[in-house]
């Protein structure tokens, strides 16, 4: 159980033409974007800005940022060093031994799997919202979501056919993406109310209820400080929570053995991903709130909400079409994702060995896509 792979194993292995070396920097810049930004932005940014940060949320960002680059930077320096399919499951397998590998192998799977399953699901209900379409077959109470089997089973065939193949469509979702946060803006900043960002940083106030030592920064828990929202305290309990919104930059690491130059890449590809985020992410937060006062914002939706409460009420219907791209290219990213790292697993026998194989065509974990996607 403790039994290790000696680096140079793993080395040799990503060496061989089983996967395709297709992928450049900016390949991998498009894949992070895609899996990093869903719905968290469209969502996140105005429920902490009322709740816990007002216009300061912008500031969280900040912070959700660094954190989110220091540990890219720990996925660099191992992807780099040790480009492979499996990611985290392989440097596990590596330094501290196959039970470890077992375990973080099964929890990616878990993570990516039970992603996909959920953001397929919400896929379908922003459809179903945005074309009228019945709730019986695409809501989230439907018995067999029809929306969420169609798109997994298209995002299926795509990342079956190739890595390059999965890499376009990415890149086009990924477009659109960004198209719609740069219109927020670029449409927003004709909105803005310097007033709405005075104070910058509102003056601390109890939570409602009292508030909970789960509410709060643990540097205050630990302290005894009461929980507060707004203030420098409120300001880091929304960037504990922002940081969802940058998740994801880790399952670049999955593709190490379909890079070119990995040495390179693997870091071009997740601070560049990161970064265009983070810039995204701080500009259309602070928008929101010069737009909108922090304590009137409509946390059910919030960008929508505001774009509405200024005679736009079109921009939320381009929200929506952002959002349903976003989350297209998270599911796109997610499935590649488990293929390789059920690949992996097959190919060092913790699967059964036919998963380790490619497809002598395709070049791509085709068995393991379709187990995921199942
Ligand atoms: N980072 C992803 C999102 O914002 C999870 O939706």
């Amino acid at each position: 159980m403790m039994r290790t792979i000696p680096v140079e194993h793993v080395l040799e292995r990503g060496r061989s033409e089983n996967l395709k070396r297709m992928l450049r920097g900016r390949d991998l810049v498009g894949f992070g974007v895609g899996i990093i930004i869903g719905t968290g932005i469209f969502t996140l940014a105005g429920v902490e800005a009322k709740e816990h940060a007002g216009p300061a949320v912008a500031l969280s960002f900040v912070i959700g940022a660094v954190v989110a680059a220091l540990a890219a930077l720990c996925y660099a320096e191992l992807a780099s060093s040790v480009p492979t399919a499996g990611s985290a499951y392989t440097y596990a397998f590596a330094t501290l031994g196959e039970l470890f590998a077992w375990i973080i192998g099964w929890d990616l799977l878990l993570e990516f799997g039970l992603g996909l399953a959920v953001v397929s699901r919400s896929w379908s209900s922003y459809l179903a919202n945005l074309f009228g379409l019945p709730q019986v077959l695409f809501g989230e109470t439907a018995p067999v979501n029809i929306g969420a089997v169609l798109i997994i089973g298209v995002l299926t065939v795509v990342a079956i056919l190739g890595i390059r193949e999965s890499s376009r469509l990415t890149n086009v979702l990924v477009a659109v993406k960004l198209a719609v946060c740069v219109l927020i803006i670029g449409v927003g900043v004709f909105f803005i109310d310097a007033a709405n960002l005075t104070p910058f940083i509102p003056p601390a106030v109890p939570l409602p209820e009292g508030g909970s030592v789960l509410e709060q920064p643990v540097v205050e828990g630990v302290f005894g400080l009461e929980a507060t929202a707004y203030g420098v305290g409120g300001m880091l309990t929304a960037a504990a929570v922002v940081f969802f919104a940058y998740t994801g930059f880790e399952a670049l690491a999955n593709l190490g053995e379909e890079t070119r130059r990995p040495e390179r890449d693997m870091t071009i590809g997740l601070l560049g991903a990161l970064s265009v985020c983070a810039v995204l992410y701080i500009a259309v937060s602070f928008v929101l709130t010069a737009m909108v006062p922090y304590d009137q914002i409509d946390t059910g939706a919030p960008l929508a909400g505001a774009f509405n409460a200024v005679g736009l009420p079109w921009v939320g219907a381009l929200i929506s079409i952002g959002a349903v791209t976003g989350l297209t290219s998270v599911m796109m990213v997610e499935l590649v994702t488990i293929g390789r790292i059920g690949f992996a697993m097959g190919r060092d026998g913790l699967l059964p060995a036919p998963i380790g194989t490619a497809h002598p065509r395709f070049g791509t974990p085709h068995r393991m896509t379709i187990i995921g996607a199942s």
